[in-house]
């Protein structure tokens, strides 16, 4: 049996060496974990049903003009996608004060915002992601202000398309976590859009009740979190066709 090299792992994800250069297998994990990692625990078919999601996603946002990382899903649990050099940012748009921004503000959650808020967190699980300014993005050669610029930009036409996607499927989109990355192609380096779009890192709540169908589901112990997940891939079409069956995927991972 042929073993593929393990490039990384991280919390939901694990990614292998790809089939050609410049390319790597991005696998989903069923596991889940909350408030950087102190609260651990498994969604069982996630993996699978954030696989579908992000690839609906991704191709979604290539069809008008969003540079992604996506190349084609290969199976149940793992996609292609291109090497990048991740961007060490956390690139969070928001709608609605919820989570972190509802705690910090003393805002309600729920509240609708005058316009789309946008921030940055530096990625490092040590520091527990800490909130940074472009100031600090660019004093510390984490980003241009060039590239800091591509992000936004991308960042805004991204929400724009998301929240009309989800509403169509009666989904308020409250907000939601984005990683770039820069691809490197004839010289030329591009920022694409890399990492995953799913209920992982989006909240979606219900448009008539607001009932949340997303990761809050597990962080807050609020029951039905398999469900949550399995109801945004059916509202989107794309519940995996043999059902709930379906979602186990394979048991070993090479
Ligand atoms: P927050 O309100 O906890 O700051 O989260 C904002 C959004 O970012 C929410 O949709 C969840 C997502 N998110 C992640 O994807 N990863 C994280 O580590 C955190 C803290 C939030």
């Amino acid at each position: 049996m042929t073993r593929r090299r393990r490039i990384y792992e991280g919390k939901a994800k694990v990614l292998f060496e790809g089939p050609e250069p410049g390319t790597l297998v991005q696998y989903f994990k069923d596991d889940a974990t909350a408030f950087n990692n102190q609260k651990k625990g498994t969604i069982t078919g996630k993996g699978v049903l954030n696989n579908r999601i992000s690839e609906y996603l991704m191709v979604k946002l290539g069809e008008i003009g969003v540079p992604t990382h996506f190349v084609r899903r290969l199976n149940m649990r793992e996609q292609l996608v291109r090497e990048v050099e991740i961007i060490p940012l956390e690139v969070v748009v928001r709608n609605i004060v919820a989570g972190s921004l509802a705690k910090r503000f003393g805002i309600p959650e729920g509240t609708q915002l005058p316009r789309s808020i946008i921030e940055y967190y530096y990625k490092s699980d040590e520091l527990g992601d800490p909130m940074v300014s472009e100031e600090h993005i660019t004093a510390f050669g984490w980003a241009t202000p060039q590239d800091i610029d591509e992000m936004l930009s991308l960042a805004l036409r991204i929400n724009d398309f998301l929240l009309g996607l989800f509403l169509g499927v009666g989904l308020k989109l409250v907000d939601f976590k984005l990683e770039f990355g820069r691809l490197y192609e004839n010289d030329e380096m591009r920022i694409v859009l890399a990492d995953e779009i799913s209920p992982d890192n989006c909240r979606l709540w219900d448009v008539k009740t607001n009932e949340k169908l997303d990761k809050d589901r597990f962080r807050r112990d609020l029951g039905n979190v398999e469900e949550a997940y399995q109801e945004v891939a059916r509202r989107l079409g794309i519940f995996p066709e043999g059902g709930p069956r379906d979602m186990k995927g394979p048991s070993t991972m090479q």
